[in-house]
C-alpha cells in the first residue's frame, strides 16, 4: 500500500491541510489535492517552466519538488495573484498587450516576473530576460511577454502577498 502523508501548509495566503501519497510532487498536490489547476503540468522534467510557483516567495519549479517538503512553508500560485478583486498588474500587462495567446505559458511567467518584480522593482530588459530564461513560450516569441513585465513596472506593489480566499482544502 502506498504510503499516505498530511501535512499543513498556507497556499495562497490561507491555511491548509492536505493528505496525499508521499511520492507526489507539489505540482500533482496543488492540481489533484488542492484543486488549484491554474499551475500547468508541462514536460515535467523541469524544462518549460509551465510549473513554476512561489515557494516561501522564491520562483520553484513544482515538477521537481516533492509535496513533503512545502510542509510548514509557503506556497503561491498564479490563483493567487489577483487582489480583492483586482487582476495583478502583471496580469492585466500581460492581457493588454498580448501576452498571453494559448495561455499555457502565462501562470508560469506571471510568478516568475511577480517575483522578479518583488525582488527588483525596476529590472532592466536583460534582467528580465534572464528571470524569465526558464520560462518557454511557443506563441508569442516572447516580445509580447518581455513588454507586458515592463509595462507592469512601478505599477506593481513591492509585494501583493496571496491574499484571496481559494479553494485549499483536501
Ligand atoms: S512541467 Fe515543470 S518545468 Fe515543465
Ligand atoms: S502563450 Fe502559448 S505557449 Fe505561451
Amino acid at each position: 500500500m502506498r504510503q499516505r502523508i498530511q501535512i499543513q501548509l498556507t497556499v495562497n495566503g490561507e491555511p491548509a491541510e492536505v493528505c496525499f501519497a508521499s511520492y507526489k510532487t507539489l505540482l500533482e498536490v496543488l492540481r489533484e489535492d488542492l484543486g488549484l489547476c491554474g499551475t500547468k503540468h508541462g514536460c515535467e522534467l523541469g524544462e518549460c517552466g509551465a510549473c513554476a510557483v512561489l515557494l516561501d516567495d522564491q520562483p520553484v519549479l513544482s515538477c521537481l519538488v516533492l509535496g513533503v517538503e512545502c510542509s510548514g512553508r509557503r506556497v503561491t500560485t498564479v490563483e493567487g495573484l489577483a487582489s480583492d478583486g483586482r487582476l495583478h498588474p502583471l496580469q492585466q500587462t500581460f492581457a493588454d498587450l498580448g501576452a498571453a495567446q494559448c495561455g499555457y505559458c502565462t501562470p508560469g511567467f506571471l510568478v516568475t516576473a511577480k517575483a522578479l518584480l518583488d525582488e527588483d522593482p525596476h529590472p532592466t530588459r536583460d534582467q528580465i530576460r534572464e528571470a524569465l530564461s526558464g520560462n518557454l513560450c511557443r506563441c508569442t516569441g516572447y516580445q509580447q511577454i518581455l513588454e507586458a513585465v515592463e509595462a507592469a513596472i512601478g505599477t506593481a506593489p513591492a509585494s501583493l502577498g496571496t491574499a484571496g480566499s481559494r479553494g485549499t482544502g483536501s
